[in-house]
């Protein structure tokens, strides 16, 4: 039987989630773009994901584009009280599925439409400003205008709460003095590990961190290391990497992305995984050179 509670919560602004949620981008077709090849499927998936305790869901209108939306919206709306979904703007795909920045006002205000009406919502839960000055990484660059416009429309009652994603800590500090930003989406994972410092920042100041790509994204986490310590503790090298990730720190929120609901349970039954000290030690080894 699998219990997510084992995971424990944190507060994402005013909500408190569980802290292993779900990262819906790949419910989208082939390159995160068109229709899944298997609508059911994908249904069935966000279905179990919230019978299972998962209350915090990841996406994004960009993602499909507007496919993700349209079936979170199928599988689960009228949502659950305590169902909490996280989207993103700053982005517009390319036909050819490119990623490319979208930052004005007219674009960030049609976002923000765009994810109310293909999900069905009157209010955003947490809406993140995605920053494109780089589309693979943090760079830096003022967000102040892009984050203007996003509080503009919390002010308007559109959007609840707003997070940031793919930002340096200058940004973060850039974001604080116009909005309160109730947490960072960044790439991090056992063997990416950039945001160490950032990550122990945000604690400090009890704000959410969201690593994407948590089990390595499009290319999932392969190393020896990692696969003896599942060995060793009867776990799959799947629920190791994400046990590590929450016993990293406390506001470390997961959001794995699967598209089928073997990978899912898996994916939650590693709430109940306590990696010992030993383990710890070998993981750690994993990803030093990137910091
Ligand atoms: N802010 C951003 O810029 C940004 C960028 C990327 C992603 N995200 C968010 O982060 C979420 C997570 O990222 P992600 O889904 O791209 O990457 P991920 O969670 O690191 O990995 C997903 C990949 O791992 C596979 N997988 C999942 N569980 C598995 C298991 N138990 N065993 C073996 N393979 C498994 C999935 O394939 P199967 O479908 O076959 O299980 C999929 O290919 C996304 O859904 C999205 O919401 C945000």
């Amino acid at each position: 039987m699998i219990d997510i509670s084992h995971a424990g919560t944190f507060k994402l602004g005013d909500r408190t989630v569980n802290r292993l949620g779900y990262g819906a981008m790949q419910l989208a077709g082939p390159g995160v773009m068109g229709p899944p090849k298997d609508r059911q499927a994908t249904l069935a998936v966000l279905r179990e994901a919230v019978a299972s305790g998962v209350n915090h869901i990841d996406t994004s209108d960009f993602y499909g584009p507007h496919v993700t939306n349209q079936i979170i919206r199928e599988a689960l709306h009228p949502y659950p009280r305590e169902l909490t979904i996280v989207t993103k703007i700053g982005a517009l795909r390319g036909t050819d599925g490119s990623w490319n920045k979208a930052f004005s006002a007219e674009q960030l205000t049609q976002a923000v439409h765009d994810n109310l009406r293909n999900l069905g919502l009157d209010v955003l839960d947490v809406v993140n400003l995605r920053a494109m000055f780089d589309v693979h990484g943090p760079a830096e660059g003022s967000i102040e205008a892009p984050l203007q416009t996003l509080a503009d429309l919390q002010r308007q009652g559109l959007v609840r709460h707003i997070g940031l994603s793919n930002v340096t800590s200058k940004q973060v500090a850039e974001a604080r003095r116009i909005a309160t930003i109730v947490c960072v989406q960044n790439q991090y994972n056992l063997a990416h590990r950039a945001d160490d410092a950032l990550i122990d920042e945000l604690a400090a100041t009890g704000t959410a961190y969201v690593p994407f790509f948590p089990l390595g994204g499009f290319s999932p986490l392969q190393s020896d290391e990692l696969a003896s310590v599942a060995a060793q503790l009867g776990a799959t090298p799947m629920q190791v990497a994400l046990a590590w990730l929450l016993q990293r720190s406390p506001n470390i929120l997961l959001i794995p992305g699967t598209s089928s609901v073997g990978h899912l349970r898996e994916n939650l039954a590693a709430a109940s995984l306590r990696l010992p000290a030993d383990a710890l030690q070998t993981l750690n080894r994993i990803g030093a050179t990137s910091r």
